[in-house]
Order: C-alpha cells, then structure tokens, then sequence
C-alpha cells in the first residue's frame, strides 16, 4: 500500500492518518469487548497495543478523572504539584522493584524512554564522567518513535525513512532465539547474544557509553519475545563492569503484563533505571513515567534538567492511582501469572496450522511468528501480505489482534501479539484462539 495513496479515506478526509487501511469507529468498551459504529462486537485480543490493562469501560477509573478535574484540573510541574501526583509517585515507588524509588512522569512511553537517556547523561555528568552519554540498544526492538527514541530503538523498518535524522547510538544482535543472529539452538548457547553487549562496549569506548536500553520481552518488533534465561544477570554484570547504567523499558510489559509487577523481576535483577507507560494507564489517559533507583537519584546535585508542559499532569496521575489501586485491588497481576500459562497452551494448539512458525511469550502475553515453511522457517514475502490477510480475517470475525510486519530483518518477516486485558477468563481467552483459529485457516486458503 506504500506509495498507492490509498491512505486517503473519503470518511476521514481531515485525518492525517498513520493507518492505509479502514479504520474501525469504537463508541463504546465493556471488560475485554468493544463495539464499532455499526454495533459489531470484537473480543480485544491484544488491550489496543498492549495496553488496556484492565480492561474497558471500569467506572471508578472515570470517577477519579473526573474528581481529579473539578478538583484541580491542571498543576505545571515546574513550579507546582497536586495531591494525585504525590499519590501516583508513591503508589508507583512501592510497585516497582525495592530500590527504584524515585518517579518522573511524563506522558507516553516515548517521552518516556527519551528521558531516561537524558537521565543517565546527567547521572554521568553529575559524576564528573562528562564523555558519557551513547545509549546502547538492540536490534530489532522499539522504544519509541520521537528521533531519540527512534534512535535508541532498533526497529529497522521504522527506522527507515529517518536514518539522517537519528543520533549514532550503537545496536547489538537481538535475543531472538527462533532465529537466533549467532545460529545456535535455543538452550544450548552461551548467551553470546547478552555477551555481544561487552564487547559493544568495549569497541564504542566505555567512557562514552552512559546506559544499555532493552525490552524484557520484546514487543512489537519481534512478537513478544522473552530473553532466554540467564539474560539479563549476564547484561547487569555487564553493565556494572562499565559502569553502565541499565534501563529497562517496561512500556509494554510492566503492570502485571507479564505476571510480575515488572517484567524485568523474572530475571531476579534491578535495572538502574525503568520506563514505562502503557498500562500505568491502561489507556485511559496519556501517562508514562521514569522510576530511578536510589542510586541514580543519589548521584543528582541538579534537578533533573528536563520536563513537559504536561508532565506529572493531575488528571493523568489520578487515573495512574486509581488504575494501580484497581491492579491491586483485583490481583491482576497473579491472574496474569496464572492465566499466562493457559494462554500460551491453548496457543500452542494453532501450531498445527502449516503457518504458524513459533508460539511464545509470558503471562498474557503471547505471539505467533508466522513463516511460509515451517522446516526452513523462510518467511512469506512481504507483497503476500499475510500478516494483512490474517488481520482482516480477524476483524471480520470479531477479533483485534495487534499486528507486526519485518519481524526478522526490517523488511521480511509477519506476526501478531495476543495480550488480552489482564481480566480476560479461561472461556475468553477460548473464545480469542477459537477465532483465531478461523482467521488463520481463512488467510492460509488463500495463500497457500
Ligand atoms: C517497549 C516500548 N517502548 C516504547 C514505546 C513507545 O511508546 P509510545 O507509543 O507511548 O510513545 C512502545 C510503544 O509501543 C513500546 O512498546
């Protein structure tokens, strides 16, 4: 559809989309449901883009909202704050691993991970190590799409159009273990993929690198894929040797995604630094926050100079309060980690089909890799468009999934996320791979 102008829907004529294909009208949302404009229902497989944690339509969200509102609907942070932005911050401190403690907010996952390289500059300056500021990243992963962040990520495909304008951090090979860049077996490895960060490092210079970014489990570049084991102890021995900071980007896994409070507690290690957004709001205002450890606020003489007109935003951080208050309240993130498991079984069951490469993921959060030939793994080509008929297979049933293209290299390479609100059931999350089932079976008659 590149190039073909087929953008350009007469419906939304003053839209100036993201989006070449029809875009779905949504009036309204109930728990895992939403409803278009002309009163079909979809099942949410995926929370949007991994982000409705808790579902739709929750009325206590909107009460806090709006009390926030007739409250005190907007406090500028440099010179002010408001009783929901000291709650949220604090709420936020006792959520997040024992030493990260300290909470900047900002309002998306973007701004979000831009300020934590910002951070980790000034950590280095205020140290007196004033050569370091280079983020180091990986291939294949996202941290956003503002140029910062769009150079931290490693998502070749978006990055495309944009090289000229990006900062010259440096990627290392992905931990993509069904196609794995050092063509091991999965299991059977020494981790070369976490050691390639040491010799990253090394090569760059140490005293030019400030922090390593990286997804616990990547998300929407490769499909939800979790580091293998061992991982991440490997990349904070790392990043301790070099006096590196670590970041973690917990835009998509944090708040219960992944049956932890963070996703980088699987691995038993504090990052220095985590950002996150997503489902600190679960979509139901724009809200993203930095949370540094002790040790970084402890290096800070200076404020941290940087901010947003609608950072640390009131209205944004009662609903931050209230959707942790709602997390807790319904254990939502131990239903994560015992609904997971099933998810991902009953997944499992889709890899009869003669195009469903890999099943992965953690908690409720899967992905399907899909490949033309399972024995060889080759992909289909792009102009297939598979990933494309298998959405609109699963539109047409009833059915939102959260798809990916150029999973592999940047331009070859189909996938989908399946992350249903974290208060989806057992006969829900049957009712999604039913469908998907159907939809899968449909886009390979035509194809294959
Ligand atoms: C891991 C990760 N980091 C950063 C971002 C960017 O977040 P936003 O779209 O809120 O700017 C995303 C968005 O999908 C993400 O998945």
């Amino acid at each position: 559809m590149e190039g073909s102008r087929s953008f350009i829907d007469p419906s939304r004529a003053h839209l100036f989309s993201r989006s070449a294909g029809k875009l779905l009208n949504l009036v309204r949302g109930e728990g895992v449901y939403v409803w278009d404009d002309e009163g079909k229902r979809y099942i949410d497989g995926s929370s949007g883009p991994v982000c409705v944690g808790i579902g739709y339509g929750v009325e206590e969200i909107a009460d806090a909202a709006r009390r926030q509102m007739e409250e005190i609907s907007f406090a500028h942070s440099s010179h002010f704050t408001a009783k929901s932005v000291l709650e949220c911050s604090e709420k936020l401190a006792r959520f997040a691993p024992p030493t990260l403690n300290h909470v900047f907010f900002c309002s998306g996952g973007s701004e979000a991970t831009e300020a934590a390289a910002k951070m980790a500059r000034q950590y280095h300056l205020e140290r007196g190590d004033a050569s370091r500021y280079k983020v180091v990243a990986r291939w294949q992963s996202y941290h956003g799409n503002t140029l910062g962040a769009l150079s931290m990520s490693g998502n070749i495909a978006r990055r495309r159009r944009y090289v000229p304008m990006l900062l010259d951090f440096p990627h290392i090979p992905p931990a993509y273990c069904y196609r794995c860049w050092f063509r091991k077996e999965r299991g059977s490895c020494d981790l070369d993929c976490a050691w390639s960060l040491d010799t990253e490092i090394k090569a760059v210079g140490p005293q030019h690198v400030s922090a390593f970014i990286a997804e616990p489990v990547v998300g929407a570049t490769l499909g939800t894929v979790p580091a293998p084991d061992g991982y991440f102890q490997v990349i904070r021995e790392i990043c301790d040797d070099h006096d590196v900071l670590l970041i973690a980007d917990e835009v998509m896994t944090g708040f219960g995604r992944t049956g932890r409070n963070f996703g980088i507690e699987h691995w038993d290690i504090e990052p220095d630094i985590i950002a996150t957004a997503k489902g600190i709001s679960s979509g139901y205002l724009p809200l993203g926050a930095v949370i540094a450890s002790d040790k970084v606020l402890n290096a800070f003489q200076d404020p941290f100079a940087h901010g947003h007109t609608y950072g640390s935003h009131p209205v944004a951080c009662a609903v931050g309060a209230a959707v942790i208050d709602y997390i807790e309240k319904h254990k939502l993130v131990q239903r994560s980690a015992e609904h997971g498991p099933y998810l991902l079984k009953r997944l499992e069951t889709l890899e009869d089909h003669p195009s469903v490469g890999d099943v992965r993921g953690l908690g409720i959060f899967a992905g399907i890799e899909f490949v033309k030939n399972k024995g060889s793994k080759e992909p289909f080509p792009p102009e297939v468009g598979f990933n494309r008929r298998v959405l609109e297979r699963c539109f047409g049933n009833g059915l939102l999934v959260y798809p990916g293209v150029a999973t592999i290299d940047g331009v070859r390479g189909d996938h989908i996320q399946v992350a249903p609100p974290l208060v989806v059931t057992r006969s829900q999350i049957d009712e999604i791979v039913a469908l998907l089932d159907r939809s899968i079976a449909e886009a390979e008659q035509e194809v294959l």
